[in-house]
């Protein structure tokens, strides 16, 4: 019968016994799937496996100091952090079309971490490479297993051949609930298990227009306090996920003080799902909405409107890129 301990001990023999002394590696996003598979395989295993954790740049405020802090105060668990922002913005800069940002941010990711794991390789010999998939992600590619394809979070291509690991699924058999239920038990960080889906090109993503570090800055502004006022509120399980969209080439004309402002609109955008595969706009209540809209305008310089999305899936879809 499913019980955690019993997921929990099943899964570290099994790992046990799959890896013997062998050197493990795995990709952090900061999601919750591949935090909870990476913590069950440090269990088994301990420092046979070394994380990695690309920091891009595009993460919310907070998040990369969840991964580099509390997860691993949580854990243990060894973790190689590669500062890639530089790298990232470089790549981005003057991009505007959505499917050109997805490609470079993706592209940028492989770069880094096969840069990471060659390393890594050569100092340590890695056998087996740690993924996150959960049973839905099987159903959904056929059930097929094998060799490394960097899915992770981004969805991007393999490694090349003379990268060649062999992967450890402990999550393969498990829902996102199960999942979420196993990291609690493994003592990770709530903020982290309970999190909203994130995509994996980030606030890349959230910015229609070119993206830059200033940008970035804004949207993580405004994006912290609508997520804070929705914890405040007690909304957080209520609601599938909650991206905020700064329109980055837009401005309006407000008002504050005695001057006038010229400023960018930022957009909201909770939603309530099942899937992600439709989704219906959330119902906030007009108060909370009122406080996030208040906050953002006051504490937020750049941006002097704030605009509520009522699209469902379809015809809109969740992110605005
Ligand atoms: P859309 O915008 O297509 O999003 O309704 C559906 C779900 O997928 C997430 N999303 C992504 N996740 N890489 C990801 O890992 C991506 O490129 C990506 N694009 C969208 C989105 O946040 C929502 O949960």
């Amino acid at each position: 019968d499913w019980t955690t301990t019993n997921v929990v001990d099943d899964q570290v023999e099994l790992i046990r016994q799959q890896v013997g002394d062998k050197q493990v590696l795995c990709a952090l996003s900061g999601g919750v799937d591949s935090a909870v598979a990476a913590a069950l395989v440090h269990k088994a295993i301990g420092d046979q496996l070394t994380c990695v954790y690309v920091d891009h740049g595009l993460q919310r405020s907070g998040e990369s100091e969840q991964v580099e802090k509390d997860y691993v105060a949580a854990t243990g668990i060894r973790l190689e952090v590669v500062e890639a922002e530089d790298q990232f913005l470089t790549a981005l800069a003057g991009v505007t079309d959505p499917e050109q940002k997805r490609k470079i941010i993706g592209r940028e990711f492989i770069r880094t971490f096969e840069a990471t794991a060659r390393q890594l390789d050569a100092e340590r010999h890695i056998e087996f490479l740690v993924q996150g998939t959960l049973y839905p992600d099987v159903v959904e590619s056929g059930g097929g297993t094998g060799t490394a394809n960097i899915k992770s979070h981004h969805n991007v291509g393999g490694l090349p051949d003379d990268l060649e690991f062999d992967l450890i699924e402990p999550l393969r058999t498990l829902f996102k609930d199960e999942v979420r239920e196993l990291g609690v038990a493994l003592g990770l960080p709530e903020a982290m298990v309970y999190r909203h889906p994130f995509p994996g090109p980030g606030l890349g993503i959230r910015i229609v227009g070119e993206v830059t570090r200033e940008r970035l800055d804004i949207l993580r502004a405004a994006d912290l306090i609508a997520r804070t006022e929705i914890t405040a509120a007690g909304l957080d399980r209520d609601i599938w996920q909650f991206p905020v969209v700064l329109l980055a080439d837009v401005r309006s004309v407000g008002v504050q003080g005695d001057g006038r402002t010229y400023g960018h609109p930022i957009v909201l955008r909770p939603v309530t799902s099942e899937d992600a595969m439709t989704a219906d706009w959330a119902r906030l209540p007009y108060d909370v909405l009122e406080k996030i809209s208040t906050r953002i305008t006051n504490e937020v310089d750049e941006i002097n409107r704030v605009t509520l999305d009522i699209t469902s899936k379809p015809p809109g879809t969740i992110e605005w890129e």
